[in-house]
């Protein structure tokens, strides 16, 4: 659960005011609004990333994954098991849980190769898998769709789907099918932003 209260972002020339909200756990949380109009300044303040005024509650941990995923100069495998490796957890206990994420996302080929020589698509899911492999209570997602295909977006519903029981997502998306298939709350952005 994430409850935001008076929450206001302050940039030189513009000013977000976001409307009071509690996201609900084991939901599918969309947030909406044309292009800047706040979204990715959001989930920056809700995870911590940028200063803000107000109140952000978070129950629970969480993680970011940004719309310009960054991924190490290591393997596919060693950018997923970061997570893991930094907090001393045990990787054969995650072994299952690797394949089967990269297997439904299809880049379980990829394992072994340099994570930087990806393409984009190919990079967006390393980072998606990376940001939920070590069991994070909330997942927060910028524009995850950007670089997939049709296909991988089908895939990438699916795991979010099956993931929803144990992870609260609150996802950023423009693509409305990808939208109307997992949304189960939608906050909306928009006209609370003042430039000076
Ligand atoms: N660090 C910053 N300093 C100054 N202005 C910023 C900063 N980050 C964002 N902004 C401004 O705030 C506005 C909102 O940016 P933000 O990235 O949150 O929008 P968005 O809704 O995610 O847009 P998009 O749909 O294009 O991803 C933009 O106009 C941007 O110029
Ligand atoms: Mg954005």
């Amino acid at each position: 659960m994430i409850e935001i209260k008076g929450l206001v972002v302050r940039y030189k020339t513009v000013e977000f005011k976001f409307d009071d909200y509690k996201f609900k756990k084991n939901m599918i949380s969309i947030i909406s609004g044309r292009n800047g109009t706040g979204k990715t300044t959001l989930l920056k303040s809700l995870s911590s990333l940028i200063e803000y005024e107000g109140n952000i509650k978070v129950n629970g941990e969480i993680t970011y994954n940004s719309q310009e995923p960054i991924l190490f100069n290591r393997s596919t495998y060693e950018n997923i098991v970061y997570p893991l490796r930094i907090r001393n957890l045990d990787l054969n206990l995650y072994k299952e849980k690797i394949d089967k994420y990269t297997r439904v996302l299809s880049i379980d080929h990829l394992l072994n190769e340099n994570a930087l020589k990806l393409s984009s698509g190919e990079k967006m899911k390393v980072s998606i898998i990376r940001s939920i492999i070590f069991n994070p209570d909330i997942v927060l997602l910028d524009e995850p769709t950007t670089h997939l295909d049709l296909e991988s977006i089908v895939e990438l519903t699916t795991l979010i789907k099956e993931l929803k029981n144990e992870l609260t997502f609150i996802i950023v998306s423009h693509n409305s099918s990808f939208v109307e298939e997992l949304k189960d709350e939608e906050y909306r952005l928009g006209g609370n932003h003042v430039y000076s």
